[in-house]
């Protein structure tokens, strides 16, 4: 019987640890090239392509990009104009740094610097939004439940007489649908 409450003990901890992963898988902030900030980058493009690798990007993540004013600045562009370096008529362009962007949605992300030569220099980075945050909001409905009648123990003639499985069902809610199962050796 101890056995039984530690278990049930051990769901309810399981639940609210489930709970608390949930509220607080909140949106992430990734701030671009980390100490480097948003700039043409000495290794190259490669560098940001590097940095992107180890993020994981998720809905509602903010991306901040930390650049000197003047010198730099950042546009969200679309994939043929990040690979061609084309800075005409960008998507959105920002020239204030910090400069924020919200990803929204699921796909990718492509950002270039346009001043001078700044995109084909390496200053370009692409992201991949996979996934939405934390585990899917609303649980599915409790369906039908499984009992092991005794549990480990099984299905016998117990040492401490009938108390044994009364204790086993007493803090058990049964509903209509769930199934028990017995357990118990076969003398052939
Ligand atoms: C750059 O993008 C603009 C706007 O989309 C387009 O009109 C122009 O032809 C592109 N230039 C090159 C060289 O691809
Ligand atoms: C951009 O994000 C940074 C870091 O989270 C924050 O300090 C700053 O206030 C934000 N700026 C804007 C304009 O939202
Ligand atoms: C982005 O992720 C999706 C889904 O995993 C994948 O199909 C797509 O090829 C990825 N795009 C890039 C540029 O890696």
């Amino acid at each position: 019987m101890a056995s039984t409450r530690g278990l049930n003990r051990a769901a309810i901890l399981a639940i609210a640890v489930a709970a608390i992963l949930q509220l607080t898988a909140a949106q992430t902030t990734h701030t671009v090239g980390d100490a480097l900030g948003w700039l043409v980058p000495p290794g190259g493009a490669v560098t940001y392509t590097v940095w992107a690798e180890l993020q994981t990007f998720t809905v509602g993540d903010i991306l901040v990009f930390n650049f000197g004013d003047g010198d730099q600045d950042v546009a969200k562009v679309t994939k043929e104009a990040f690979k061609t370096c084309n800075s005409t008529d960008p998507i959105s362009l920002k020239t204030k740094s910090p400069a924020n962007f919200t990803l929204d949605t699921i796909g990718e992300y492509y950002f270039i610097g346009t001043k001078d030569e700044h995109c084909k220099l390496g200053q370009k980075l692409a992201i991949n939004v996979t996934s939405y945050p934390g585990p899917s909001p609303s649980p599915a409905p409790k369906g039908p439940s499984t009992y092991t009648v005794g549990e480990a123990l099984g299905w016998f003639v117990p040492p401490g007489g009938s108390f044994f499985y009364e204790t086993w069902a007493y803090d058990k809610s049964f509903k209509v649908g769930d199934t028990l199962v017995f357990n118990f050796i076969n003398w052939t």
